[in-house]
């Protein structure tokens, strides 16, 4: 018997970053983030698991090209990881169920989207291989146990197991036990919030999340001020600002977090610079935009974030959003094709 299933599971963006890891091998991190996923068509990760007794080993394709799984890597744990919650939740309890945890899986998984252009495909591509798991192995956990092996796969991927607003919590324990991912707010709490990914390049990046955020670890005095001092405070305004709809804070946290975030990747030893000169200038269109309204008796009516990477992503009350399309057309007409407007945010992994 062949057993099946697939799942797809889209981007998050950070409006907290995840940026250094206490344990580099469990994927701990450094201090707790929260972010948005994102629900759209165009950013999604589909992935296709099966287990079957003839087949000889686990292997994974990747966009229809096979890929090697490295002995003890991320991906190699993640299966592990769910092989032995289908024994312990489901194969031991029930004696009588099929002991497919036994089997062999072969992966195959898409993303509809540039690999590697900061738009975090690691993300939605491991919560996606996760949730396939647990519908093939029809597992009887809460979405956070599930962030706990996704978060082995990639830090950011604990966090699109869960749709609308959603905390890391970075936890303390040294096994990674309470260093998981937890609801804010649903995806219909604030259905008015939409974002706009203005995708500058697609270009492969730079620095790796992965390595770039182990030598910010290891070199700069700046990240140490950001993780004692700084995040815990943001963590906390922002989730009560999501919970009262409050833009214009939960606004002027990400701009602020996002900005910190790119100091901290400039105070690394060699320094990295993930935004460009275009980068740049839709920071200034913004803070612009924001400013004029403010003048006018108003309150913020757009947010920018960066990861690691060129691309913006604008956070912005619907009503908003196609003033802010037209800004941006006006003055970056050079880039009009490559930006892709992404409306109606929200939706998690499908369980
Ligand atoms: C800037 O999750 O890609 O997007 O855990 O090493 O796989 P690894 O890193 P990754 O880092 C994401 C960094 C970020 C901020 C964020 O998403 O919180």
């Amino acid at each position: 018997t062949l057993y099946q299933a697939t799942a797809s599971a889209p981007v998050n963006i950070a409006c907290i970053k995840y940026w250094g890891k206490r344990d580099t091998k469990l994927i701990l991190p450094t201090n707790s983030s929260l972010s948005v996923t994102l629900d759209q068509d165009h950013l999604r990760s589909t992935t296709t698991s099966r287990a079957d007794p003839s087949f000889e080993r686990d292997r994974l394709w990747l966009n229809g090209k096979e890929e090697d799984i490295k002995a003890g890597g991320r991906t190699a744990t993640c299966i592990t990881e769910m092989k032995r919650l289908r024994k312990q939740e489901v194969e031991d309890k029930q004696p009588n169920e099929p002991k497919i945890s036994e089997y062999s899986v072969h992966i195959a998984s898409f993303n509809n989207f540039p690999t590697a252009a900061g738009l975090a495909s690691s993300a939605s591509g491991f919560a996606a291989l996760v949730s396939s798991l647990a519908q093939l192995y029809h597992l009887p956990v809460s979405p956070s146990t599930l962030s706990l092996i996704a978060r082995q796969g990639s830090g950011s991927a604990c966090r699109s197991l869960f749709g609308g607003f959603v905390a890391w919590e970075m936890g303390s324990a040294s096994d990674g036990s309470d260093s998981y991912a937890v609801e804010v707010a649903p995806q219909a709490h604030w259905p008015d919030l939409h974002a706009l990914i203005c995708v500058v390049s697609d270009d492969k990046k730079g620095t790796s999340s992965t390595s770039g955020m182990q030598r910010t670890v290891e070199t700069s005095p700046l990240l140490q001020h950001r993780i004692k001092e700084v995040v815990p405070k943001r963590m906390k305004d922002i989730s009560k600002a999501i919970l009262d709809k409050d833009f214009d804070s939960f606004a002027r946290i990400t701009m602020a977090d996002s900005n910190q975030f790119h100091a901290v990747a400039l105070d690394t030893e060699p320094p990295i610079f993930y935004m460009n000169d275009v980068s740049k200038s839709i920071i200034a269109l913004i803070v612009e935009y924001n400013r004029v309204s403010v003048a006018n008796g108003g309150g913020y009516k757009a947010a920018y974030t960066y990861d690691a990477g060129p691309n913006a992503v604008i956070y912005a009350p619907k009503e908003n959003i196609k003033e802010i399309i037209q800004l941006i057309v006006k003055y970056f007409p050079q880039h009009e094709g490559l930006f892709k407007d992404v409306f109606g945010l929200f939706g998690g992994a499908d369980l």
